[in-house]
């Protein structure tokens, strides 16, 4: 029924929102990412929620600094029991190897099974000219493979990336490893404000593993058939 390889993104605010959706969702589906905004406003309950209910969480905080602070945050966080956490890549090799480390190290001690622990790329808000502003000489493409590629040598489990790249990601570093893509619209969905999107099944076979989903499920008249119609579409894939 539910499939571990849809993500359905909490963007709301308020703990009595979180507990509508995940009731309308059902067992449909058993994976959802936390991100700051419900983080930042109601805090770790929303974790502790969800994993009463049995459902995995992607806690979608995106730590971004020294590596010894990222260290020491990724550290707490464990104690919440996320399946799956994202710092920047931007943040460097040595914060990258430093932060695997430690999500292995806190898991080890509490005997715990250590989560995922995934880069966030180039972020997809940012154009082709923009990067050059910043004073970049690679393509943003470029960047993104370089980043996958030292995510994958510090040793972390995968990346978030756009669908239209996991393809070149996927033929960088090989087949073990994570590529979890937001932007996916069914077809006939609402595009919203999202540019560089593919299909469910699209982004499957080219190369994601997990996909995160927003507004098509939760802005949908029936956000369960939504879910199940996407997971329906994902099953096609293999
Ligand atoms: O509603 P929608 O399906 O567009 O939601 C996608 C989710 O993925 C949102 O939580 C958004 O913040 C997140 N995301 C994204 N693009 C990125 C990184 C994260 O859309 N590059």
């Amino acid at each position: 029924m539910a499939d571990d390889r849809l993500i359905v993104a909490l963007d709301v605010h308020t703990m009595m929102d979180v507990k509508i959706l995940v009731d309308k969702l059902g067992d449909s589906v058993s994976y959802y990412k936390v991100g700051m905004e419900l983080f930042y406003s109601i805090g770790e309950r929303v974790v502790v929620y969800l994993k009463q209910q049995n459902k995995k969480v992607f806690l979608d905080l995106k730590l971004c600094d020294i590596p010894n602070t990222v260290a020491g945050g990724l550290t707490s966080l464990m104690n919440l029991g996320a399946d799956m956490m994202n710092i920047h890549a931007f943040g460097g090799l040595a914060m990258m190897k430093k932060a695997a480390e430690s999500v292995r190290k806190a898991a080890e001690k509490a005997n715990k099974k250590p989560p995922k622990l995934i880069a966030v790329t180039v972020l997809t808000s940012i154009s082709e000219e923009e990067w050059k502003e910043m004073g970049h000489n690679t393509s943003v493409e470029e960047q993104v493979i370089i980043f996958a590629k030292l995510a994958k040598k510090a040793g972390l489990d995968g990346v978030v990336a756009s669908p239209k790249e996991a393809a070149a990601i996927r033929s960088a570093v090989g087949e073990d490893f994570l590529i979890v893509t937001p932007g996916v619209r069914p077809k006939g969905a609402s595009v919203d404000d999202q540019n560089r999107i593919a299909t469910p099944a699209g982004a499957l076979k080219n190369g994601a593993t997990h996909l995160v989903v927003g507004r098509p499920v939760r802005a949908a008249e029936d956000p369960k058939l939504a879910a199940e119609e996407i997971i329906k579409e994902m099953s096609e894939v293999k």
